[in-house]
């Protein structure tokens, strides 16, 4: 596995791989890896000659009050385990290496007023910059995002779209453990009764996609629905549960097209997300 710090050294090695027709995957990270990045590289693998997997965690997508400084950088172990799941190529670039002027400013005027995005102002600003400057570095072929964060899928998408990257966004499902709990490093903050509970968050969302098939069509009926199983079978506090066209994340009236339902419930010491991504006029359903 190489590995590369500097724009230039990355780019000179990917510009003369593609020259001889190698196809890139690439998997952008903050690091601190877990079962989820690995998928994505696992995918990225099997689907493309060469893997990148960049590990930068981007000062611009903390606000103030964030974690900047305490996120968990561990760049060994994660170097350990990108070479494990196949990854070809790893770029670690400094802050500086990255940021190094500042004439230009991006801010997402869409998908971003809803869902977790409503809570993090400049959130979204701060990915699509990085993302575009990684997509410029790398120049991959296809790009992979894990659906568990679906809103950052549905922002990337609209990024790429918007300014005609020339990049295919493979959306990942979301890694599960065996009784349906969305995995997550914050799962290890639950207690052993909430941890007995959580996997109800992912139960409502599939046995609300089955009323849906039935023929429910009213978005504040599977809303309550799921509501009522949260509060009655939980300890959990609903932050929000909400439904949106997806990947455009507007409101709508009838559960027509394909639309999400995302929720997000607090209990004592994590905050769980968990969504469900579902294409109700065609056959084909997305389980995330
Ligand atoms: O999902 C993440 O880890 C980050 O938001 C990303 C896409 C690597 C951009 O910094």
């Amino acid at each position: 596995m190489k590995k590369y710090t500097s724009i230039s050294s990355i780019q000179e090695f990917l510009v003369k791989e593609k020259r001889r027709g190698k196809t890139v995957g690439f998997v952008p990270t903050m690091g601190f890896l877990h079962e989820g990045h690995l998928t994505l590289a696992q995918q990225a693998r099997r689907e493309n000659d060469i893997v990148v997997m960049s590990i930068f965690v981007n000062p611009l997508q903390f606000g103030p009050n964030e974690d900047f400084e305490s996120y968990p950088r561990n760049p060994e172990r994660d170097a350990e385990l990108a070479r494990s799941a196949g990854v070809d190529v790893l770029f670690l670039p400094e802050a500086d290496e990255m940021y190094s002027g500042s004439s230009i400013k991006m801010h997402v005027t869409e998908r971003t007023q809803v869902l977790c995005g409503s809570k993090r102002e400049g959130h979204f600003d701060g990915v699509v910059t990085v993302v575009s400057k990684l997509f410029n570095i790398v120049g991959p072929d296809n790009a992979y995002f894990g659906l568990k964060d679906a809103q950052q899928v549905a922002v990337i998408e609209g990024l790429v779209n918007d300014l005609n990257f020339p990049v295919n966004i493979v959306r990942v499902p979301t890694v599960r453990e065996d009784d349906g709990l969305a995995k997550s490093s914050r799962n290890v903050y639950l207690s052993d009764s909430e941890r007995i509970e959580a996997p109800v968050l992912n139960k409502s969302l599939k046995d609300a996609e089955r009323l849906i098939r039935e023929g429910e069509a009213d978005p504040g009926r599977i809303i309550s629905y799921i509501q009522n199983r949260i509060s009655a079978e939980t300890s959990g506090i609903i932050d929000y549960i909400e439904i949106y066209s997806y990947p455009e994340l507007t409101p709508i009236d009838q559960l027509q097209g394909e639309f999400i339902i995302a929720l997000a419930v607090k209990f004592n010491k994590a905050r769980l997300i968990d969504n469900i991504i579902i294409k109700a006029a065609q056959e084909e359903i997305h389980h995330v």
